[in-house]
Protein backbone atom coordinates (compact mmCIF):
# COMPACT_ATOMS: atom_id res chain seq x y z
CA UNK A 1 0.00 0.00 0.00
CA UNK A 2 1.68 3.48 -0.86
CA UNK A 3 0.37 6.70 0.14
CA UNK A 4 1.51 9.99 -2.90
CA UNK A 5 1.15 13.73 -1.88
CA UNK A 6 -1.35 15.60 -3.78
CA UNK A 7 0.30 18.62 -4.43
CA UNK A 8 2.49 20.66 -7.36
CA UNK A 9 4.64 22.49 -4.29
CA UNK A 10 8.40 21.36 -4.05
CA UNK A 11 8.40 22.91 -0.59
CA UNK A 12 5.82 20.10 0.17
CA UNK A 13 6.89 17.37 -1.53
CA UNK A 14 10.50 17.93 0.40
CA UNK A 15 8.76 18.35 3.09
CA UNK A 16 6.62 14.96 3.17
CA UNK A 17 9.36 12.55 1.51
CA UNK A 18 11.45 13.57 4.34
CA UNK A 19 8.85 12.40 6.67
CA UNK A 20 10.05 8.38 4.72
CA UNK A 21 6.47 7.51 4.12
CA UNK A 22 5.89 9.12 0.90
CA UNK A 23 6.44 6.79 -2.22
CA UNK A 24 4.79 9.26 -5.14
CA UNK A 25 3.13 12.66 -6.32
CA UNK A 26 0.37 13.86 -8.44
CA UNK A 27 -0.48 16.78 -9.81
CA UNK A 28 -2.93 18.39 -12.25
CA UNK A 29 -3.19 21.58 -13.61
CA UNK A 30 -4.95 23.25 -11.03
CA UNK A 31 -2.54 22.24 -7.93
CA UNK A 32 0.16 23.73 -10.51
CA UNK A 33 -1.70 26.88 -11.21
CA UNK A 34 -2.13 27.50 -7.13
CA UNK A 35 1.70 26.93 -6.60
CA UNK A 36 2.90 28.96 -9.88
CA UNK A 37 0.62 32.20 -8.43
CA UNK A 38 2.47 31.87 -5.14
CA UNK A 39 6.02 31.99 -6.90
CA UNK A 40 6.46 35.16 -9.71
CA UNK A 41 8.62 34.69 -11.66
CA UNK A 42 8.67 30.67 -11.99
CA UNK A 43 8.54 29.00 -14.99
CA UNK A 44 6.79 26.14 -15.27
CA UNK A 45 9.03 24.39 -17.55
CA UNK A 46 11.57 24.59 -14.97
CA UNK A 47 9.74 24.06 -12.05
CA UNK A 48 8.47 20.98 -13.08
CA UNK A 49 12.15 19.84 -13.19
CA UNK A 50 12.20 20.41 -9.61
CA UNK A 51 9.42 18.70 -8.91
CA UNK A 52 10.70 15.49 -10.56
CA UNK A 53 13.74 16.20 -9.00
CA UNK A 54 12.63 16.70 -5.18
CA UNK A 55 10.40 13.60 -5.87
CA UNK A 56 13.48 11.54 -6.73
CA UNK A 57 14.06 8.32 -8.54
CA UNK A 58 11.17 5.62 -7.71
CA UNK A 59 8.44 7.64 -6.68
CA UNK A 60 6.56 8.15 -9.76
CA UNK A 61 5.31 11.82 -10.01
CA UNK A 62 2.18 12.17 -12.46
CA UNK A 63 2.18 15.07 -15.15
CA UNK A 64 -1.02 15.90 -16.66
CA UNK A 65 -1.85 16.51 -20.65
CA UNK A 66 -3.80 20.25 -21.33
CA UNK A 67 -5.56 18.94 -24.66
CA UNK A 68 -8.61 17.59 -25.55
CA UNK A 69 -8.22 15.52 -28.57
CA UNK A 70 -6.80 11.68 -28.60
CA UNK A 71 -3.68 13.52 -31.02
CA UNK A 72 -2.54 16.38 -28.76
CA UNK A 73 -2.76 14.47 -25.72
CA UNK A 74 -0.92 11.68 -27.25
CA UNK A 75 1.83 13.99 -28.69
CA UNK A 76 1.80 16.23 -25.19
CA UNK A 77 2.17 12.78 -23.16
CA UNK A 78 5.37 11.88 -25.43
CA UNK A 79 7.05 15.68 -25.10
CA UNK A 80 6.25 15.46 -21.23
CA UNK A 81 7.36 11.92 -20.58
CA UNK A 82 10.55 12.38 -22.86
CA UNK A 83 11.52 15.57 -21.06
CA UNK A 84 10.40 14.94 -17.49
CA UNK A 85 11.12 11.25 -17.18
CA UNK A 86 14.80 11.99 -17.99
CA UNK A 87 15.32 14.05 -14.64
CA UNK A 88 15.05 11.43 -12.01
CA UNK A 89 13.20 8.20 -14.11
CA UNK A 90 9.87 8.81 -12.63
CA UNK A 91 7.48 10.80 -14.86
CA UNK A 92 3.85 9.26 -15.10
CA UNK A 93 1.65 10.55 -18.13
CA UNK A 94 -2.01 11.62 -16.38
CA UNK A 95 -4.74 11.31 -19.19
CA UNK A 96 -7.93 12.23 -18.52
CA UNK A 97 -10.46 9.17 -19.21
CA UNK A 98 -12.78 11.69 -21.07
CA UNK A 99 -12.35 14.41 -22.79
CA UNK A 100 -16.46 14.82 -22.86
CA UNK A 101 -17.32 18.38 -22.06
CA UNK A 102 -14.87 19.87 -24.20
CA UNK A 103 -15.38 17.66 -27.33
CA UNK A 104 -18.08 16.11 -28.99
CA UNK A 105 -16.57 12.70 -29.19
CA UNK A 106 -15.96 10.38 -26.00
CA UNK A 107 -13.48 8.47 -26.70
CA UNK A 108 -10.65 10.78 -26.80
CA UNK A 109 -8.81 10.12 -23.64
CA UNK A 110 -8.98 6.19 -24.14
CA UNK A 111 -7.64 5.98 -27.28
CA UNK A 112 -4.48 8.11 -25.81
CA UNK A 113 -4.54 6.07 -23.05
CA UNK A 114 -4.50 2.87 -25.12
CA UNK A 115 -1.46 4.89 -27.59
CA UNK A 116 1.06 5.95 -24.76
CA UNK A 117 0.25 3.01 -22.88
CA UNK A 118 1.35 0.70 -25.78
CA UNK A 119 4.34 2.51 -26.71
CA UNK A 120 6.05 1.99 -22.86
CA UNK A 121 4.68 5.37 -21.14
CA UNK A 122 3.08 4.84 -17.93
CA UNK A 123 -0.34 6.17 -17.54
CA UNK A 124 -2.52 7.59 -14.81
CA UNK A 125 -5.96 7.64 -16.30
CA UNK A 126 -7.34 10.10 -14.13
CA UNK A 127 -11.10 11.85 -13.83
CA UNK A 128 -12.31 8.55 -12.94
CA UNK A 129 -16.12 9.12 -11.65
CA UNK A 130 -17.66 5.61 -12.42
CA UNK A 131 -16.38 1.75 -12.33
CA UNK A 132 -17.09 1.00 -15.82
CA UNK A 133 -14.29 4.33 -16.93
CA UNK A 134 -12.10 2.31 -14.74
CA UNK A 135 -12.75 -0.40 -16.90
CA UNK A 136 -11.75 1.09 -20.00
CA UNK A 137 -9.12 2.38 -18.92
CA UNK A 138 -8.00 -0.52 -17.44
CA UNK A 139 -8.85 -1.85 -20.83
CA UNK A 140 -6.70 0.95 -22.79
CA UNK A 141 -3.51 -0.21 -20.97
CA UNK A 142 -3.54 2.41 -17.98
CA UNK A 143 -1.26 1.74 -15.23
CA UNK A 144 -2.83 3.37 -12.69
CA UNK A 145 -6.45 4.92 -12.48
CA UNK A 146 -7.66 7.66 -10.28
CA UNK A 147 -11.07 8.06 -8.96
CA UNK A 148 -12.14 10.88 -7.53
CA UNK A 149 -13.23 10.58 -4.67
CA UNK A 150 -14.42 13.75 -2.96
CA UNK A 151 -15.73 14.75 -6.32
CA UNK A 152 -18.45 11.82 -6.40
CA UNK A 153 -19.10 12.91 -3.16
CA UNK A 154 -20.05 16.18 -4.25
CA UNK A 155 -21.88 15.39 -6.95
CA UNK A 156 -23.87 13.34 -4.99
CA UNK A 157 -24.32 15.62 -2.27
CA UNK A 158 -25.29 18.27 -4.66
CA UNK A 159 -27.79 16.10 -6.38
CA UNK A 160 -29.45 15.15 -2.96
CA UNK A 161 -29.36 18.92 -2.10
CA UNK A 162 -26.65 18.45 0.81
CA UNK A 163 -24.83 21.31 2.27
CA UNK A 164 -21.55 21.08 2.83
CA UNK A 165 -17.80 22.19 2.92
CA UNK A 166 -14.91 20.63 0.77
CA UNK A 167 -13.46 18.78 3.32
CA UNK A 168 -16.30 17.58 5.50
CA UNK A 169 -16.90 13.75 5.75
CA UNK A 170 -19.52 12.20 3.80
CA UNK A 171 -20.78 9.02 4.16
CA UNK A 172 -22.99 6.39 2.00
CA UNK A 173 -25.59 6.13 4.77
CA UNK A 174 -26.66 9.96 3.38
CA UNK A 175 -26.79 8.34 -0.31
CA UNK A 176 -29.63 6.86 -1.98
CA UNK A 177 -29.12 4.01 -5.41
CA UNK A 178 -30.86 6.42 -7.54
CA UNK A 179 -29.09 9.38 -7.63
CA UNK A 180 -25.72 8.06 -8.94
CA UNK A 181 -26.39 4.76 -10.84
CA UNK A 182 -25.81 2.60 -7.60
CA UNK A 183 -22.85 4.52 -6.62
CA UNK A 184 -22.89 5.84 -3.45
CA UNK A 185 -19.84 7.95 -2.20
CA UNK A 186 -16.22 7.98 -3.43
CA UNK A 187 -15.06 5.14 -0.67
CA UNK A 188 -18.02 3.18 -2.77
CA UNK A 189 -16.59 4.05 -6.15
CA UNK A 190 -13.20 2.61 -5.09
CA UNK A 191 -14.66 -0.64 -3.27
CA UNK A 192 -16.44 -1.26 -6.49
CA UNK A 193 -13.35 -0.71 -8.78
CA UNK A 194 -12.03 -3.02 -6.71
CA UNK A 195 -14.18 -6.02 -6.91
CA UNK A 196 -14.62 -5.63 -10.66
CA UNK A 197 -10.42 -5.83 -11.08
CA UNK A 198 -10.05 -8.51 -8.79
CA UNK A 199 -12.53 -10.53 -10.27
CA UNK A 200 -11.26 -9.89 -14.35
CA UNK A 201 -7.82 -9.71 -12.94
CA UNK A 202 -6.67 -6.20 -14.33
CA UNK A 203 -3.33 -5.41 -12.56
CA UNK A 204 -4.04 -1.89 -12.93
CA UNK A 205 -3.28 0.14 -9.88
CA UNK A 206 -6.28 1.67 -8.31
CA UNK A 207 -5.11 5.76 -6.92
CA UNK A 208 -7.60 6.79 -4.52
CA UNK A 209 -7.92 10.75 -5.23
CA UNK A 210 -9.24 13.54 -4.60
CA UNK A 211 -8.81 12.71 -1.30
CA UNK A 212 -10.15 15.14 1.56
CA UNK A 213 -9.82 13.94 4.99
CA UNK A 214 -8.25 11.71 7.02
CA UNK A 215 -11.03 9.12 7.66
CA UNK A 216 -12.16 8.87 3.91
CA UNK A 217 -8.05 8.10 3.50
CA UNK A 218 -8.84 5.46 5.86
CA UNK A 219 -11.68 4.17 4.46
CA UNK A 220 -9.87 3.96 0.59
CA UNK A 221 -7.47 2.08 2.55
CA UNK A 222 -9.78 -0.48 4.05
CA UNK A 223 -11.45 -0.74 0.73
CA UNK A 224 -7.65 -1.97 -0.50
CA UNK A 225 -6.69 0.86 -2.59
CA UNK A 226 -3.02 0.52 -3.72
CA UNK A 227 -2.21 3.89 -3.76
CA UNK A 228 -4.21 7.00 -1.56
CA UNK A 229 -3.02 10.81 -3.21
CA UNK A 230 -3.42 12.78 -0.35
CA UNK A 231 -3.30 16.79 -0.18
CA UNK A 232 -0.68 17.84 2.15
CA UNK A 233 -2.55 18.90 4.90
CA UNK A 234 -4.83 15.81 4.91
CA UNK A 235 -1.33 13.62 5.82
CA UNK A 236 -0.70 15.88 8.47
CA UNK A 237 -4.65 15.80 10.11
CA UNK A 238 -3.94 11.88 9.45
CA UNK A 239 -0.84 11.79 11.88
CA UNK A 240 -2.61 14.36 14.54
CA UNK A 241 -5.05 12.95 17.42
CA UNK A 242 -5.65 15.00 20.42
CA UNK A 243 -5.16 11.67 22.83
CA UNK A 244 -1.78 11.24 20.71
CA UNK A 245 -0.88 15.46 21.97
CA UNK A 246 -2.04 14.93 25.55
CA UNK A 247 -0.12 11.51 26.06
CA UNK A 248 3.16 12.42 24.76
CA UNK A 249 2.92 15.34 27.09
CA UNK A 250 2.11 13.45 29.87
CA UNK A 251 5.40 11.00 28.77
CA UNK A 252 7.77 14.16 28.04
CA UNK A 253 6.99 15.35 31.68
CA UNK A 254 7.39 11.99 33.40
CA UNK A 255 10.24 11.30 31.54
CA UNK A 256 12.25 13.74 33.30
CA UNK A 257 10.79 13.41 36.82
CA UNK A 258 12.08 9.45 35.99
CA UNK A 259 14.87 10.82 35.39
CA UNK A 260 15.25 9.48 32.08
CA UNK A 261 18.27 11.89 31.37
CA UNK A 262 20.42 9.29 32.94
CA UNK A 263 19.92 6.79 30.43
CA UNK A 264 21.07 9.00 27.49
CA UNK A 265 24.46 9.35 29.40
CA UNK A 266 27.57 7.80 28.52
O1 LIG B 1 -5.80 13.98 -7.24
C1 LIG B 1 -6.88 14.72 -7.72
C2 LIG B 1 -7.14 15.87 -6.85
O2 LIG B 1 -6.10 16.80 -6.91
C3 LIG B 1 -8.46 16.52 -7.02
O3 LIG B 1 -8.83 16.89 -5.75
O4 LIG B 1 -10.06 18.02 -4.00
O5 LIG B 1 -9.78 19.11 -6.24
O6 LIG B 1 -11.28 17.17 -5.97
P1 LIG B 1 -10.06 17.85 -5.50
Amino acid sequence: MKVFVDTGDVEEIREAISWGIVDGVTTNPTLIRATLAKRPGAKIKEYLEEVCRAAGPGRPVSLEVMSTKAEEMIEEGRVLYERYNSIAGNAVIKVPVTTRGVEEGYFEGVRAIRELSSIGIPVNATLIMTPAQAVLAAKAGAKYVSPFLGRVDDYIRERLGIKFSKDDYFSEEMARDDVNDGVRSGVDLLRKIRVIFRAYGFNTEIIAASVRNARQATEAMLEGADIITVPFEVLVKMVAHPKSEEGIKKFVEDAVKANYGELFRQ
